[in-house]
């Protein structure tokens, strides 16, 4: 189906164009719900004249005849009354159509999606929380909407880290090891690591010839280092289930990965002249960076030392990407701090040729989670706080929220349903945040049940589907007409008309939180419309039309919430 918002812009941009060609309309739906249209104002502009007078050109010009009226407001605003017959055919389509109205994408693009990338042998802090949801309902978001998401889970599992890792592996010894980090144990592993490092110059010397044979590719370094990739990955797949994200196993591509890229990639870079040795590294200075002092800065491809770095690594998985997967949009959903990084890193690959300029390049950046002092967020001895205990804490604290409820669940479905609310408080807190800002990790606000927060939503979902359990019988919604002469019917209906152009505002930008506000207002003009209007005590064709409006707000929540990643229990 045509989105009622497409078929006005469609109609408006005929319009506009015979006015004069490349102004185009600008559509938004208004606080009650209908539509205003801007972009009068500058094409008056274009044409020099008075916008009064363009506005009422279009209005003689624009051929809406079944689909809606329009009347100017203002300087020149163009305000659209849509009709109750179209607002019918629409909802009746809305009905039979699965996608709620989303179209789907044509051509489909190959979308890769860097996110979450813990690092090896250590604790995920709030920071790949962060990424790691964003990250998923962009994944989701895109395949929605028909495109093929590649996602790169680019984990740090490569570098002089892990010759000292290794090493205490070995003075542990590998049972030993393996047990502590499968247990999740991964930040007192490498801070005891680290403590031998700076203590012991014996261990010290070990550790750097360590990273040597794992870098000169050493079988048996090799080995143990494949052990601490291992038991770490699949801890991180622990966290991705509790937490019900898409990654799979295969999604994690590593930084070591595109080691044995790194050589060509400064050839490459070599044969485009971009080279330049400064204080013995091999550098690229990007035009338009500087640091401080005004003085060019470099992206530092290779260090003194021979090594390759953070940098190099990624820009051969640029390269990667878009010569290998055909990447169409490369996105990456990395905190705010590494901005300059990731400029620096699309600059390199356009100059070096790897980056066509039709190939989207987006820093998916975010802000911080703060703790209730407005400060990191950190435990009470400074340490990272642990994503999985914060999930078993959300969990405890809405199995503990249900026991006082009269649902006639039993004790696992109880269990089951803590969990889906838990995550959904996460989640929906993080997503619903404009994500460059910094949040307040504040449970007891995420959880709620009242609120702009994710069980809320859970739950007005819940208490849709439940009017359908009380109907008893079955109900066919196909004999459904939709006169809406309620007000809140009508609003309701043109919020869930606005569904597709919803989703498209959040996908677009790149900015979930757009359809959290969606869904939150969609929850609320349901709340509206079943204060005033009797469902079930309704009769006839009446109660036909509201059961189909529930029904559509039902499949409108929990189609919105499963975009977001999280799940809409049909049960509270
Ligand atoms: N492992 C890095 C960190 O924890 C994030 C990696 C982000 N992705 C990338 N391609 N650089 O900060």
């Amino acid at each position: 189906m045509t989105s009622t918002y497409d078929v006005l812009l469609e109609r408006l941009q005929a319009a506009f164009d015979r006015v004069a060609p490349g102004a185009d309309p600008v559509l938004r739906q208004s606080e009650r719900g209908d539509y205003q249209a801007n972009g009068v104002m500058s094409l008056a502009k274009q044409v020099g004249r008075p916008p009064r007078d363009v506005a009422e050109e279009i209005v003689g010009l624009v051929n809406l005849d079944e689909v809606a009226t329009v009347e100017i407001a203002g300087p020149g605003f163009l305000n659209l009354t849509i009709s109750p017959p179209f607002l019918n055919t629409q909802l009746r389509t809305l009905l039979g159509d699965a996608r709620l109205g989303v179209a789907v994408a044509s051509p489909a693009k190959n979308v890769v999606i860097d996110y979450s990338a813990p690092n090896v042998a250590k604790e995920m802090h709030v920071g790949h929380l962060r990424s790691t949801v964003i990250g998923d309902a962009l994944a989701r978001m895109n395949r929605f909407a028909g495109h093929h998401v590649i996602a790169r889970n680019h984990v740090g599992d490569w570098g002089t880290p892990f010759g000292m890792l290794i090493e205490h592996l070995v003075d542990l010894g590998e049972d030993e090891a393996m047990a502590s980090l499968s247990m999740g144990d991964l930040d007192s592993f490498y801070r005891a690591a680290r403590t031998k490092f700076d203590a012991d110059d014996a261990f010290k010397e070990r550790s750097r010839a360590r990273v040597v044979a794992l870098q000169a590719g050493d079988g048996e370094t090799r080995r143990l280092w494949s052990i601490l990739v291992n038991e770490s990955v699949a801890y991180f797949a622990e966290v991705y289930t509790k937490l019900d994200i898409t990654l799979a196993p295969e999604d994690v591509v590593g930084e070591s990965y595109y080691n044995d890229m790194l050589e060509d990639v400064v050839r490459d870079l070599d044969q485009a002249g971009l080279l330049v040795e400064s204080d013995g590294a091999l550098c690229v200075f990007p035009p338009g960076f500087t640091n401080r002092d005004n003085e060019p800065l470099p992206l530092i491809v290779q260090k003194r030392d021979e090594g390759f770095g953070y940098a190099a690594t990624d820009l051969a998985a640029v390269r990667d990407r878009v010569r290998n997967l055909h990447a169409d949009e490369l996105l990456y959903v990395v905190g705010a701090p590494q901005g300059q990084h990731f400029e620096m890193i699309y600059a390199v690959a356009r100059l070096a040729g790897w980056l066509p300029e039709n190939v989207r390049c987006e820093h998916v950046a975010f802000g911080n989670v703060l703790g209730p002092d407005r400060k990191m967020f950190k435990t009470r001895s400074g340490e990272t706080v642990k994503l999985i205990g914060l999930l078993d804490e959300a969990t405890e604290r809405a199995h503990a929220a249900l026991e006082g409820r009269q649902s006639g669940l039993s004790e696992p479905e109880k269990l089951h349903l803590a969990t889906q609310i838990a995550r959904a408080a996460v989640k929906y807190a993080d997503l619903s945040t404009e994500r460059q800002r910094d949040y307040i990790f504040d449970l007891e606000r995420m959880i709620a049940f009242e609120g702009d927060t994710g069980p809320y939503l859970q739950y007005a979902h819940a208490r849709v589907r439940s009017i359908f359990r009380r109907l008893g019988t079955r109900w066919d919604s196909s004999a459904a007409s939709f006169a809406l002469e309620a007000p809140a019917e009508r609003e309701l209906a043109l919020g869930l008309l606005a569904f597709p152009e919803a989703f498209e505002l959040a996908l677009a930008p790149l900015q979930p939180h757009r359809l959290c506000v969606y869904l939150f207002d969609l929850a609320q003009r349901f709340t509206s419309f079943y204060d005033a209007c009797p469902v079930l005590s309704a009769e006839g064709a009446l109660r036909d039309e509201r059961l189909a409006l529930c029904e559509l707000t039902a499949r409108a929540l929990s189609l919105g919430l499963s975009l977001l990643g999280i799940e809409a229990p049909d049960q509270m």
